[in-house]
C-alpha cells in the first residue's frame, strides 16, 4: 500500500497539465487562481522549478489593468460550464472576468525562502506582476480600506450564507436556459442551488455586457460586499510581497501605506453585535450576521482578536475535523453543502498557520484535526466536519498540497 505522501504526489502529478495544475479532473478542468497557488506550494518540496512555473503560468493570464483571473481556460473542455465564451474575458489567455483571493504572493515567499538563491530570479520577475494585481484590488475593490467581492465566485466561497441577502435582491431576468455541468460530476446536494446559480450566471452576463469595465461595474453591479476573505488574504499577501521586495532590493514605495490602509480596513468588518469579523454589504449597508470560516483568517493577516478566538474555541468544541465553513450553531448549517458547513483543508491551513504564528495553541489543534482527516479519508475537495466523510470532487490538488506542505 502506498503512503499518503506518495498518494499526494500522485494527485499533483495526475492533475499537472504541463506548466499548470487543474484542481481536479472533471469538475474543475482548468487553471484556477488560488488552487494554483496551493499547487505551487505542493510542488515546492520536490520540484521547486515546477513550483515557480505554476506561479508564472498563473500570472501569464494577467489582464492589462492588472487583474489576474480566477480561471484560465488554457484549452477547451466541454465538461465545464460556464466556459470562455460565456465569460468573454479580455485578457491574453481566454479567462473568466473576475479574480480570486490573492494567495500567490504568500506561496511565492514560502518557495523563495526554501532556496533564496534559486528563487531570486523567478521572484524578481514575479514581483511587479503580483504588485500590479494587488494594486488592482486596491483600486477597484476597496471600500473603507476593506476589499470587496463582486461575485460569489470571486471570493472563492461560492455559496457562503453571507451572500444570501444580496443574491435575493437580484432578479435574474434574461439569464435564459443553460446546462449546469457541476452536478453531473458531483451530487447536487453538495453543490449550490439553482436559485444561487441563476444569480451567478446573471452576474457573469452583466460583467460580460459591460466588457468587464471596472468603472461601469463599480456603478452598476448590485453585488459588492466587503469581505473578510478578500481583505485578510490581500493584507497578508501584501505583507509577504513587501518583505520579498525589501529583501531583493526592489521598489516597495507606497506599500507600507497600503498595508496600513488594509489594517484599518479590516476593522471596518468588525460586527460588534455578533462580536466577529463579518461581511458588510456596501450597497445595503447591512451585515450578514453569520460567522463563517473567513472571519478566522484574521491571524493569517496578522490581526489579533480575543473575541474571534472565543468564537473559534466554541466552534472547535462542536466539530471533529477542522474549522467548518459556517457556524454549526447557525440554523442553516449544512455539513455537506460546500461553503455552508463543510471543513476545507486549505482553509484550515490558512487559519491554523496564522494561529500558530500568533502563538495560539488552537493552530496546532486544527493542524492535528486536518492531519487525522486526511489520513483517514484521503484528498477530497472538502469534508463533513462532524463525520469526516469526504465530499465534492476527489483527488483534489489543494488538499494534496496541504498534506505535503503543512500536515505531513
Ligand atoms: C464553479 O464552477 O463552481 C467554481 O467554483 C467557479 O469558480
Amino acid at each position: 500500500q502506498i503512503s499518503r505522501g506518495e498518494e499526494a504526489l500522485n494527485v499533483l502529478r495526475g492533475n499537472d497539465r504541463g506548466g499548470y495544475t487543474i484542481p481536479t479532473h472533471g469538475l474543475y478542468p482548468y487553471q484556477w487562481n488560488w488552487d494554483s497557488a496551493f499547487a505551487a506550494m505542493g510542488f515546492a518540496g520536490f520540484d521547486p522549478a515546477r513550483a515557480w512555473r505554476e506561479l508564472e503560468s498563473l500570472l501569464s493570464g494577467q489582464w492589462d489593468d492588472g487583474m489576474v483571473p480566477h480561471i484560465l481556460f488554457h484549452q477547451q473542455d466541454d465538461g465545464y460550464f460556464p466556459g470562455p465564451e460565456v465569460w468573454g474575458g479580455t485578457g491574453p489567455i481566454p479567462s473568466s472576468g473576475i479574480s480570486q483571493p490573492p494567495i500567490a504572493a504568500g506561496m511565492a515567499r514560502r518557495i523563495y525562502q526554501a532556496d533564496p538563491q534559486a528563487g531570486a530570479e523567478p521572484m524578481r520577475a514575479l514581483f511587479p506582476k503580483l504588485l500590479r494585481w494587488h494594486r488592482w484590488f486596491l483600486k477597484w475593490r476597496e471600500d473603507q480600506g476593506a476589499i470587496c467581492t463582486t461575485h460569489p465566485w470571486e471570493s472563492g466561497r461560492d455559496n457562503a450564507p453571507e451572500w444570501d441577502a444580496a443574491l435575493k435582491r437580484i432578479d435574474p431576468v434574461g439569464v435564459g436556459e443553460y446546462q449546469r455541468r457541476d452536478t453531473s460530476h458531483v451530487d447536487a446536494s453538495m453543490r449550490p442551488t439553482k436559485f444561487d446559480y441563476d444569480r451567478y450566471i446573471w452576474l457573469v452576463q452583466q460583467g460580460k455586457n459591460l466588457q468587464w469595465d471596472q468603472a461601469a461595474l463599480l456603478k452598476e453591479c448590485p453585488f459588492r460586499l466587503a469581505d473578510p476573505t478578500m481583505s485578510f488574504t490581500l493584507l497578508r499577501a501584501h505583507r509577504d510581497l513587501k518583505a520579498l521586495g525589501d529583501e531583493l532590493g526592489l521598489d516597495t514605495g507606497g506599500m507600507a501605506d497600503e498595508i496600513a490602509l488594509l489594517e484599518r480596513g479590516v476593522q471596518s468588518l468588525w460586527n460588534a453585535e455578533i462580536g466577529s469579523f463579518d461581511v458588510r454589504d456596501t450597497r445595503s449597508g447591512e451585515w450578514s450576521g453569520i460567522i463563517s470560516c473567513a472571519a478566522f483568517l484574521c491571524w493569517y493577516a496578522g490581526i489579533e482578536s480575543e473575541g474571534q478566538l472565543q468564537h473559534l474555541r466554541r466552534i472547535l468544541g462542536r466539530v471533529t475535523y477542522g474549522v467548518p465553513s459556517a457556524d454549526p450553531d447557525w440554523s442553516g448549517f449544512d455539513s455537506k453543502r460546500y461553503w455552508r458547513g463543510p471543513s476545507w483543508p486549505f482553509m484550515n491551513m490558512l487559519i491554523g498557520s496564522g494561529l500558530i504564528e500568533a502563538g495560539h495553541s488552537e493552530g496546532e489543534k486544527i493542524r492535528a484535526m486536518t492531519q487525522e482527516l486526511l489520513l483517514k479519508h484521503g484528498f477530497s475537495e472538502y469534508y463533513d466536519p462532524l463525520s469526516g466523510e469526504p465530499a465534492g470532487g476527489g483527488k483534489f490538488t489543494w488538499t494534496a498540497a496541504v498534506w505535503l506542505g503543512w500536515v505531513s
